[in-house]
């Protein structure tokens, strides 16, 4: 099959075949197809769009392109969660070890944070030791022994995604909702799942800001998710303030082990509630419970009764990492690290937080990438206490930004200062944190 045919068909609004699409992507591995070929095809998806059909075929070519796992050796349903990313967003490290304890295993597989957004993985390396270069075999003994484990993506799991994202990325092609779809989910499927919950984030720190786009994002995987014969649903969630009050590593693995202790104040509310639902969902998924209400009882007992908490401390053993940290989770604060208090200049109501102005002035003192290959310092980060709707006083702090002596701390926090907008009167819509759930 010549490529110029494939672009023809494409650029003209015709439905690509299986086979046309499995070309294309076997072309880009092997290198049969030229970058400026690939990147047409590109165009042309991004401008016409593809059917639920060629997402499908889209993604299982980019999923055959490397390898897929199989744990059918361990007896329990698989599943796992996958975030569209935002400011604050930890709730992996609750959930995996939440949905093992209720009997789901969940071969976790995460990424590295990069520009605002934060990554499972650098916020588990904030926890001394932690390890998350394991080998198959390491991983699988570890799924297999606590009912989860946590690795970063491979170079053999779905090459194609990384050829692509390249081209997407060089030809602003990176948001089109199709090649999203195949781009998540040939990675998410090559954990070979039976169940997969998508949390798609959208509002002012979320990758996809508009909530009518984030909406149909969530529908094509979801529909991609089902087609690809896996139990898929999609929570539509807000992202229009952090989520809880820790922004930065070693903060958002504080909150979240203060979750799992039964620890958390109203403060970390949004980050358990959002951690249970999507629990409950896979364990629902996952044909555990008996219903989705059975779900969230079985969810909140065994995050009330420190099941969870005990499954995270077996992890954070096997994976390297001092589980200490269970017991006494201040253990991770750097009293070397400086506060400073960002304030309120005016007294009145928050009405709006630009959430990815947060997390990258997070960035920029060091607790996030805003170069791929930046290193992160664990230490630094935000912990905010206003939210969007509350009542502030003139000087009132904002929150409390960690950063180190130098690291332009001044302008860090006039960056955090600007980014809440503070009015006369209480603004008369509060985000809602679960907005729907998408689950055709
Ligand atoms: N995340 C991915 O993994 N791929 C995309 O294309 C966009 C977000």
């Amino acid at each position: 099959m010549r490529p110029q045919e494939i672009i023809r068909k494409k650029r003209d609004g015709g439905e690509l075949s299986r086979e046309e699409v499995a070309s294309f992507v076997g072309g880009v591995v092997d290198g049969s197809w030229a970058d400026y070929q690939a990147s047409a095809l590109l165009m042309a998806v991004y401008l016409t769009g593809m059917t639920t059909v060629e997402m499908e075929a889209l993604t299982q070519a980019m999923l055959g392109s490397g390898e897929v796992l199989d744990f059918s050796d361990i007896e329990l349903p698989k599943a796992d969660k996958h975030s569209t990313g935002g400011v604050g967003d930890k709730t992996s490290l609750v959930i995996a070890p939440l949905v093992a304890a209720c009997g789901v295993a969940v071969p976790m597989i995460s990424g590295r944070g990069l520009g605002h957004t934060g990554g499972t993985l650098d916020k588990l390396e904030a926890i001394p030791g932690y390890r998350v270069h394991l080998d198959l075999d390491e991983f699988r003994k570890i799924l297999r022994g606590v009912g989860y484990a946590m690795m970063g993506q491979t170079a053999e799991i779905a090459p194609a995604d990384k050829k692509l994202y390249a081209l997407r990325d060089a030809t602003e092609t990176v948001e089109s909702i199709p090649l999203i779809v195949a781009s998540i989910m040939s990675k998410k499927l090559a954990a070979g799942l039976g169940a997969l919950v998508l949390d798609v984030k959208t509002g002012s720190g979320a990758f996809m800001r508009d909530e009518g786009r984030a909406k149909a994002l969530a529908r094509a995987l979801v529909r991609t998710g089902h087609s690809c014969g896996v139990h898929t649903e999609a929570l539509l969630t807000d992202m229009s303030q952090p989520l809880g009050a820790a922004v930065g590593n070693a903060n958002e693995v504080q909150e979240c082990i203060r979750i799992m202790r039964g620890d958390s104040g109203e403060e970390a509310r949004d980050v358990r509630e959002l951690s249970v639902e999507l629990s409950a969902r896979m364990v629902a998924l996952s044909g555990v419970a008996a219903s989705l209400e059975e779900a969230r009882k079985q969810v909140n007992r065994a995050l009330d009764s420190g099941a969870a908490l005990e499954r995270f401390r077996r992890n954070v053993e096997e994976q390297g990492g001092n589980p200490r940290v269970c017991d006494d989770p201040q253990i991770l604060t750097d009293l070397t690290v400086e506060e400073v208090r960002v304030e309120s200049v005016h007294a009145g109501y928050v009405e709006a937080i630009d959430a990815a102005e947060v997390g990258r002035a997070v960035a920029g003192v060091g607790g996030g990438r805003v170069r791929v290959e930046d290193r992160i310092d664990p230490a630094v980060g935000y912990i905010a206490h206003a939210r969007t709707g509350q009542q502030v006083s003139a000087g009132e702090p904002l929150g409390l930004l960690y950063c180190r002596k130098g690291a332009q701390a001044a302008a860090a926090a006039a960056r955090i200062r600007a980014a809440y907008t503070v009015g006369e009167a209480a603004p008369n819509h509060v985000p809602q944190l679960i907005k729907e759930v998408i689950a055709q």
